[in-house]
């Protein structure tokens, strides 16, 4: 399988947001990544519900939220409403995780789990099997722009162990720092879809930049 691509479109231009929904839509990218800040659990705020809604109605791929919020659980149905496909919860933000990716799921959506830089995959030893999607975090979340924490790699590849030792059907996720040459040691670590904003969204030629990423795996 070739490797998924999630623009992450808290680098877009929001001025431009139509055209850069329309971008993504005819490039190769796979899924629309989305990224909500409540200003607690990340010290920083994006955007919310309103906009996501208005993304879904012109958004022909599936989109990928990612939840940067303190208590998620509370605001499921709210999120499925606006049109989530994937929705990712942090792990340091639930203390039923398992209660939590049930309700996801309840609502016929994909349960993600993201980990903090500083988390360590054997949080997720006993819960590998009901997780869709791990989102392996390569910076700090709340910014666009960081650099690529390398230690990420070794997480992949312990990550990717648990779940073939567990015969879990997650996908591995990594958000942060992500470029071709970042992109291309991930794939090689295991990841099955790379988030890419400021990359992207910054490059001179977004499309180009977008089918290079595809073109790693
Ligand atoms: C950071 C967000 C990312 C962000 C990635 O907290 O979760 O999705 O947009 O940005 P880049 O690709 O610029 O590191
Ligand atoms: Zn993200």
């Amino acid at each position: 399988m070739s490797v998924i691509i999630s623009p992450s479109l808290l680098s877009a231009d929001f001025l431009n947001l139509g055209k850069e929904i329309e971008l993504v839509n005819k490039s190769k990218a796979d899924w629309f990544h989305l990224d909500v800040m409540d200003g607690i659990f990340v010290p920083n705020i994006s955007y919310g519900l309103p906009i996501i809604s208005q993304i879904k109605k012109k958004a022909e791929k599936p989109l990928d939220v990612h939840l940067m919020i303190v208590q998620p659980e509370h605001y499921i149905e709210q999120f499925y409403k606006a049109g989530a496909d994937i929705l990712t919860v942090h792990l340091e933000a639930c203390i039923h995780l398992h209660r939590t990716l049930q309700c996801i799921k309840s609502f016929g959506m994909k349960a993600g789990v993201a980990l903090n830089p500083h988390t360590a995959i054997n949080n997720l030893e006993d819960i590998i099997t009901d997780i869709d999607l791990v989102l392996v975090m390569s910076v700090n979340p709340g910014f666009g722009g960081q650099t690529f924490i390398e230690t990420s790699l070794n997480k992949v590849r312990k990550l990717k162990k648990l779940i073939q030792e567990s015969e879990s059907k997650a996908l591995i996720e990594v958000d942060g720092g992500v470029n071709t040459e970042t992109g291309r040691s991930l794939t090689e670590a295991g990841a099955d879809a790379l988030v890419a904003g400021s990359f992207v969204f910054n490059s001179p030629d977004p499309l180009k930049t977008i089918s290079d990423l595809k073109e790693l795996k």
